[in-house]
């Protein structure tokens, strides 16, 4: 099988220079498809490269869902001093780690990249110049390998590594996704097929996270532990006391109940109010503590409702769903593992969470995502660029001239 690729590497750089640029990547891809599809899933492996935030992570995955080597660097002791993530600072932190991140990669998997079947790349949604920094990388590694390469939407990622090496979770699926970036319900009807349900109108629950842990004074968690502050957020929650000091559910008086969107901003600025009115003194740890657990209370018990309401959405549009996958970093607190699965089990259906490490950026959702569309001949092409704004729902109508067969037939 080596020998073949060599040879086929050979045989097309031949073809290759006799073709104007246009067919180059026709040629190529369809040549690696035909490739791959001699071999087993077992066999084939996927390098994905994540660099839309703050996190340089890079994993190989095989075929068959197998985690053959990951590294993750975070930057969290990088942008503490700042008390959020300073754009510049993670491009230029991007540039610096990712060669030794993709070296380390690779040797802890034992290969070396003329080894790997695809290159996987986050394609956005992101901030711009941290994607800039993993999409060059790939393009430019598949290139000179002759490799097929994947742009991949990183909420998809978060999305489809429920069914990392899981044949039973099928599509369609109701798919809730939280993180620093998004909060949103859809309907997963297929890789690269998504239909919104409800999506918040302001701050994403990550994002309320954050601020409220800074407003709290919560420290940083370990640079290298994954997740920001709404893992500090999490901790001081599980010492405190949800009841002293009530919130209010957001979105929950009869004019909005019935929306399936969500909204935390309200809630973030409330906790403000009470800190900058004295109603609890951000300094002294219990006071901490225990709005920490009433800011997760109010904020998971949003979550439930509306994913609830999702479900009943999906189920009015006829979508007989498998199970309801969880995923993005907030997906990683435990209270809201078992608020989801309350609602799953209410819905008669699994809830279906990645592990928490995987619920955070990582690369090894980027290298799966990878194996999920190249099983589908969802290649791109060597040009690509990178897109900031994406919605998920979106993904569909992007044009895939170089649809090839499947590698898994
Ligand atoms: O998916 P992710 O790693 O990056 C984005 O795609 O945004 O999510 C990061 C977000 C951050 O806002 C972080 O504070 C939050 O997920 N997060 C958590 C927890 N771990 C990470 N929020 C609440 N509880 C956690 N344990
Ligand atoms: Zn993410």
């Amino acid at each position: 099988m080596i020998l073949a690729r060599r040879l086929s590497t050979k045989a097309q750089t031949r073809v290759l220079g006799t073709k104007a640029p246009a067919q180059m990547r026709v040629l190529s891809t369809k040549a690696q498809i035909r490739m791959l599809g001699t071999k087993a899933p077992a066999q084939i492996r996927v390098l994905g490269i994540e660099t839309s935030c703050d996190d340089t992570a890079a994993a190989v995955v095989s075929g068959d869902g197998r985690i053959l080597s990951e590294t993750n660097r975070h930057q969290h002791s990088v942008h503490a001093a700042f008390g959020g993530i300073v754009p510049g600072l993670a491009a230029a932190h991007h540039q610096a780690n990712l060669p030794l991140v993709l070296r380390q990669t690779l040797l802890g998997a034992g290969l070396s990249i003329g080894d790997v079947d695809a290159v996987a790349v986050t394609r956005g949604p992101g901030m711009a110049a941290s994607l800039g920094v993993g999409v060059a990388a790939a393009k430019a590694l598949a290139a000179v390998h002759a490799l097929p390469l994947v742009g991949v939407h990183h909420m998809e990622a978060h999305a489809l590594l429920a069914r990392m090496g899981r044949d039973d979770v099928r599509f369609p699926f109701v798919c809730v996704l939280v993180s620093g970036g998004h909060t949103t319900t859809l309907v997963a009807h297929d890789v690269n097929r998504y239909a919104t349900i409800g999506a918040t109108r302001d701050d994403s629950v990550g994002e309320a996270f954050d601020k409220v842990a800074r407003d709290l004074g919560l420290a940083w968690p370990d640079a290298q532990d994954g997740g920001g502050l709404g893992p500090a957020l999490e901790q001081a929650a599980a010492r405190g006391d949800a009841a002293r000091f009530p919130l209010p559910v957001p979105m929950d008086k009869s004019a909005s109940a019935a929306s399936p969107d969500f909204s935390f901003a309200g809630l973030k600025t409330h906790v403000r109010r009470m800190r900058d009115a004295g109603a609890f003194d951000a300094r002294a740890p219990q006071d901490q503590a225990d709005m920490a657990a009433a800011f997760q209370r109010a904020a998971v018990a949003h979550l439930r409702k509306k994913t609830a309401l999702a479900c009943r959405r999906a189920r009015a549009m006829g979508v007989d769903f498998s199970c309801i996958v969880a995923s993005g970093g907030v997906a990683s607190n435990a209270a809201v593992r078992r608020a989801l699965a309350a609602v799953a089990e209410a819905e008669r259906v699994p809830l279906e969470c990645p592990p928490p490490r995987l619920c955070t950026d990582n690369g090894v959702m980027v290298a799966w995502a990878g194996v999920e569309r190249l099983r589908r001949g969802l290649l791109d092409p060597y040009t690509f660029d990178f897109i900031q704004r994406w919605p998920l729902d979106r993904l569909s109508e992007m044009p895939y001239p170089a649809r090839a067969s499947s590698f898994d037939p």
